[in-house]
């Protein structure tokens, strides 16, 4: 994987740059949409590479592994060749999701023990464990194992969580670095910085995790019960530290809002549940504000959805149909949401990059976020 740095804001630390990985380019600052088992929900394939224009989709290690399996994903010949995106594709370790979904977990130093969300099956991750199978898996960038410590955590708590994330990391690398790609294509692995919101430890995290000298970098354990303020804060610290000359991941971050705060402290790359989330629950984001399609307010608004919207079903439906299709649980619903939230995601990191290159990023971004705070 190469990354250019192709220009840097004068203003601020924004950037913007050129990923090249084996399935293709990457232009940043850039929105991952999220396909947790290897479908970004309620996506088509075409939709999600013609109109939405995803440059890179994440999958989930934890899910991936429980289902459809490591022996279904490997006779496949990978996740690219399963689900058919040819274009880059990153897999989160399980370090975030074993803790959230898995309901019994059993943290120890040699890794963590699970019972699968599905049928209670009993399972170890350890980082040697979760390397192989993000190797099988296949994606184009993998990441290392972590414990995404809690923004609620106390000092000692965070110190220890990080420490551990430090020794998994030396252990995830050891064993990506004596095992092969198996499809043909390369693999980056990616390490992540921890710390919790206590600016020392994210200092050091930070420090340690550039120490490794890996082609790209993320930061984790943000968005996580911390307050926003605080998230700002910690992109500030560990960015000033993490090498310019690498791509960095600000990981499950999150509103349109906090990306382009994200960007302008120097963040290349993001994902996020919340456009397909979110949008599964009526709510939608356009360059105007929030929307809520289930209020009353829009029974018998047949203006489109968005009339210079980032996608073609802006224009094609109104807003009293998508609130009707709302209403009445129609499966429609969810595509039209989905699609819209993702392609107006990847519309605004596409006009904050071309902003940077002008080099009018700081007066184009606050006129921006104000205009999508509003609530419509
Ligand atoms: N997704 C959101 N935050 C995190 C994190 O801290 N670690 C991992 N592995 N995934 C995440």
């Amino acid at each position: 994987m190469k990354f250019e740095l192709q220009h840097t804001d004068p203003k601020s630390n924004a950037r913007a740059g050129l990923i090249t990985t084996d399935h293709g380019q990457i232009e940043t600052p850039i929105f991952m949409p999220v396909g947790t088992l290897g479908s970004v929900k309620a996506v088509h394939l075409h939709e999600l590479k013609e109109d939405i224009k995803a440059q890179i989709i994440l999958g989930n290690t934890y899910h991936l592994y429980l289902r459809p399996g490591l022996e279904v994903l490997e006779a496949a010949g990978g996740l690219h060749k399963f689900n058919g995106f040819d274009r880059p594709m990153l897999t989160d370790s399980g370090g975030f999701q074993v803790f959230s979904l898995s309901g019994i977990r059993k943290l120890k130093e040699e890794g963590v023990e699970f019972r699968s969300h599905i049928d209670g099956s009993k399972h170890l991750f350890t980082p040697e464990r979760v390397m192989d199978i993000e190797r099988t898996i296949g994606a184009d960038i993998i990441m290392a194992f972590d414990e995404c410590t809690p923004g609620t955590a106390e000092y000692d708590y965070a110190k220890k969580s990080m420490e551990l994330t430090h020794r998994w990391l030396d252990r995830c690398m050891a064993r990506f670095n004596e095992t092969e790609p198996k499809y043909g294509y390369n693999q980056s692995l990616f390490p992540i910085v921890q710390g919790c919101v206590y600016p020392d430890l994210r200092k050091r995290s930070a420090e340690y995790i550039a120490s490794k000298n890996a082609d790209g970098n993320a930061i984790g354990g943000l968005a996580v019960g911390e307050p926003t303020e605080k998230m700002y804060e910690m992109i500030e610290v560990v960015n000033e530290i993490l090498p310019a000359d690498k791509p960095r991941y600000l990981m499950g971050v999150g509103t349109p809002v906090n990306i382009l705060e994200g960007i302008e402290r120097g963040v290349d790359m993001f994902d996020c549940v919340m456009p397909t989330r979110n949008g599964r629950n009526g709510m939608l984001f356009t360059k105007d504000g929030i929307m809520n399609m289930r209020n009353k307010k829009w029974e018998k608004d047949y203006s489109p959805i968005e009339a210079d919207g980032a996608s073609y079903v802006d224009t094609m439906y109104s807003r009293a149909y998508l609130r009707h299709l709302f209403h009445a649980q129609e499966l429609l619903a969810l595509q039209i949401a989905s699609i819209h939230n993702l392609a107006f995601y990847l519309w605004l990191v596409g006009e904050a990059r071309k902003h940077i290159i002008a080099g009018d990023f700081t007066t184009w971004k606050p006129a921006m976020v104000k205009r999508i705070s509003t609530r419509l």
